[in-house]
């Protein structure tokens, strides 16, 4: 008892004495950067607010002159140490008064190991894992002169037509919290000053993720409601995790575009949420505010940026051209720029720029590729699977298999494994499944033949070869999806089938009688109704990066057992979408005894309303597959789910628990759900929403409690006029996915 109080004063000592030194330092910075500031001249304000590509410059040589005349003060898009160190000097050693860079790079999911893509990651559904990603991403890209990342990307979003989808964490705000939460730690760590750390940056601020019919830049219109239950939640959760960073968007929110939207970047993140970081703008969305119809020309549009609260500006020059202009019309004035520089050198103070500048060039080689990143990478893999389907239990595979067939084009597609926003990652460094399944089987056990040269192949003219592996094979493996050019900015599709011939390849697989293994490798959900059919096993891998063959190789052949869990819901055809799970129920919910099936309409049928519910003569009503869903290669069952009490009080909480069971044959883990519904409230409320989920590993026939705490707060809601948490029933479910689950009722009194 005694040593436990001593522990405890000395840990409250200690904790006093670091705010204490932490209130000091902050002060030293505060006073250094208002003596700065009073001795900038306005061109030197502006270079500090002003964001370039070296290629904008004239390239890095041109450059130089710019940064020594104070105006500029990033740069993006500059890599390698000494590359970067060679600027950096001109603006600590040349330039008047010494005020470092800060060097920016999209390092999305990995510097040059490369994780899967954000998607895969949120299909963990585990923070742990994405945060250890993004630490690995952090220290490469540091190694290499990089202090900031444009990561990560935290727009909700239902549409898988939209190429960036590959990019966000799916469909779910809760999920998306968690993941944006786990992102920033991963690259922020606790002290953005250590060499191994760089500053995040939440984007894209906000609601670019709903761009109108998935075309990306294209307009979204997101009622308050929506936006605030839906799109905000994992800004704030990424606001309250400290990220150093915002970034406005490029899209036209409600008519405003989000890059001089006074309401979103005002009044929602500085002052309801007091955010005092930095926010960029969007590569050159403060210019585009002209042909979005907001702004005459680059004046204005400076204008509209600077009253909304955009600090810094990227790769436009409306700042650079206009803010004089603007100071003596009395527009702007200059306590508001005095604030933005000081967001920026804040910043800049926090990274230690000032006393660190330089990057130690001897540092990437120890850091980029370690056996270490490659075992995070390959874990993160893993974890990121969704298996879809496994008929007759054929996965996994024996070792003792005396032959497979290996087919398709991204068997062997060490660049299109890494997926979009790569920048730095090479495919020398890929190892792709018949690399790793070669090694795993031996040579003379594995029949190649890619069938199709990539996946938009249209001549079928290497089937024959396909055909032949298959035939001398116990099982074919066969991996189809999309290139990774495919999905990302700009790469949205109208159709989400596979491209070119690739499901005629199945089918002639298939044909062959051998048993059918289908990996997918995609940066979105296809519409794959028609291959689910056709295949034996469905492994969904995202697009994997550096080690996604290795990853899909031991899960094939057992030595890891499938845990992910889709993270959006898969649509049966792209004219289901929007279809999301947590939906609203509307005055007449689809049910199947009052589906009206296409081919059930007599001819001459009369037009009448009576019965009807909200669905699709041709699609029904379900999607393909539920957004939470994931089989394992084990069994789980669910029972026994109680909780603590049936009522709580708006302030309350409850304990929501299950007995969770693995009745099969593997060790496994399952993602165990809980989802909540409020039956009434002042404006309508999803069918479900997930509000927590664990992660559970248990032995072939251990059981575990699985307790969640839910807490009144976490069903709080924007109404239209205030945040409340409203009396009344709630469903509550605990399960396997956002369909299936054992159900009870609390309410809030
Ligand atoms: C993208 C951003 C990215 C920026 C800088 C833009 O086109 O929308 O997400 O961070 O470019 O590369």
């Amino acid at each position: 008892m005694k040593t436990i109080s001593l522990f405890l004063i000395g840990l409250l000592l200690l904790t006093g004495a670091s705010a204490a030194v932490s209130a000091e330092k902050k002060e030293q910075t505060d006073s250094r950067i208002k003596e700065l500031i009073s001795k900038m001249t306005l061109e030197e304000k502006l270079g500090q607010m002003s964001q370039f590509d070296p290629g904008q410059l004239g390239g890095p040589e041109n450059a130089k002159q710019a940064i020594k005349d104070g105006k500029v003060g990033s740069i993006l898009n500059l890599v390698g140490a000494s590359a970067v160190n060679d600027l950096q000097k001109v603006a600590v050693e040349e330039s008047r008064l010494g005020i470092p860079l800060i060097i920016a790079r999209d390092v999305i999911h990995g510097y040059q190991t490369i994780m899967p893509i954000p998607l895969g990651l949120a299909a963990s559904w585990n923070a742990e894992v994405a945060e250890d990603a993004m630490a690995v991403a952090a220290a490469e890209a540091a190694s290499e002169g990089i202090h900031w990342t444009f990561a990560p990307m935290i727009d909700v979003s239902r549409d898988p037509r939209w190429g960036r989808i590959a990019e966000s964490c799916g469909e779910d705000t809760y999920l998306t919290s968690v993941m944006a939460k786990a992102m920033v730690k991963g690259f922020q760590g606790d002290d953005l000053s250590n060499p191994k750390t760089i500053a995040a940056c939440a984007k894209h601020f906000v609601g670019y993720g709903a761009a109108e019919g998935g075309r990306d830049y294209n307009t979204t219109l997101i009622p308050e409601v929506q936006l605030r239950n839906d799109y905000l939640p994992p800004f704030k959760a990424a606001a309250d995790a400290g990220v150093a960073t915002f970034m406005s968007a490029f899209n036209d929110l409600n008519g405003v575009p989000t890059s001089g939207n006074e309401f979103t970047l005002k009044q929602i993140l500085r002052q309801e949420w007091g955010y005092n970081g930095m926010v960029v703008s969007d590569w050159a969305s403060i210019a585009e505010m002209i042909p979005h119809g907001y702004a005459a020309n680059k004046k204005e549009a400076a204008e509209r940026a600077l009253t909304a609260g955009v600090d810094m500006e990227m790769a436009s020059d409306c700042y650079v051209g206009n803010v004089q202009a603007l100071l003596d019309e009395g527009k702007i004035d200059m306590a508001t720029i005095d604030r933005y520089v000081t967001n920026i050198l804040r910043l800049k103070f926090e990274l230690g720029l000032f006393e660190r500048p330089y990057t130690d060039e001897a540092l990437a080689e120890k850091t980029i590729l370690t056996e270490k990143h490659k075992e995070i990478a390959q874990q993160a893999a893993s974890e990121s699977f969704v298996l879809l389907q496994n008929k007759n239990e054929i996965l996994p595979l024996s070792n003792e298999i005396s032959s497979v067939a290996v087919i398709g084009p991204l068997a062997d597609s060490p660049h299109d494994q890494m997926g979009t926003w790569v920048f730095d990652g090479k495919k020398e460094n890929s190892v792709t499944p018949l690399t790793a399944l070669t090694e795993k089987l031996g040579d003379a056990k594995v029949n190649f033949a890619k069938g199709l040269k990539i996946s938009r192949t249209k001549s079928t003219e290497g089937f024959a070869e396909a055909v032949e592996a298959a035939e001398k094979s116990d099982v074919v493996l066969l991996f189809l999806g999309e290139e990774s050019i495919l999905s990302g900015e700009a790469h949205s599709l109208a159709n989400l089938n596979l491209q070119g011939r690739q499901t005629e390849l199945l089918e002639a697989v298939k044909a062959t009688g051998r048993p059918v293994v289908l990996v997918i490798m995609a940066g979105r959900q296809l519409t794959i109704e028609r291959e689910l059919k056709l295949a034996d096993a469905v492994l969904y891998t995202w697009h994997p990066g550096t080690m996604g063959g290795p990853a899909i190789a031991d899960m094939l052949f057992g030595e890891t057992v499938p845990s992910g869990k889709l993270p959006v819901t898969f649509p049966k055809t792209v004219g289901q979408i929007p279809i999301y799970y947590n939906h609203k129920n509307t005055g007449r919910p689809a049910d199947y005894e009052q589906w009206t099936d296409i081919n059930k309409i007599p001819a001459e049928a009369t037009q009448h309303s009576l019965g009807n519910t909200s669905h699709y003569l041709d699609a029904g009503f379900e999607p393909l597959l539920p957004f939470g869903f994931g089989l394992s290669y084990s069994s789980f069952a669910y029972s026994n789910l109680e909780l603590s009490s049936n009522t709580m009080g708006a302030e309350g909480a409850i304990e929501v628990s299950v007995d969770l069971k693995n009745t099969g044959k593997y060790e496994a883990a399952e993602v165990v759900q809980l989802y909540i519904r409020d039956r009434f409230g002042s404006v309508t409320r999803p069918v479900k929403q997930l509000k927590g989920y664990k992660k559970i590993t248990l032995k072939p026939g251990e059981t575990q409690k699985v307790s969640i705490v839910l807490k009144a707060k976490d069903l709080e809601f924007f109404n239209g006029k205030d945040y409340v948490v409203e009396a009344g029933d709630f469903d509550v479910w605990m399960g396997t996915n956002s369909k299936e689950g054992l159900h009870a009722e609390f309410s809030i009194n």
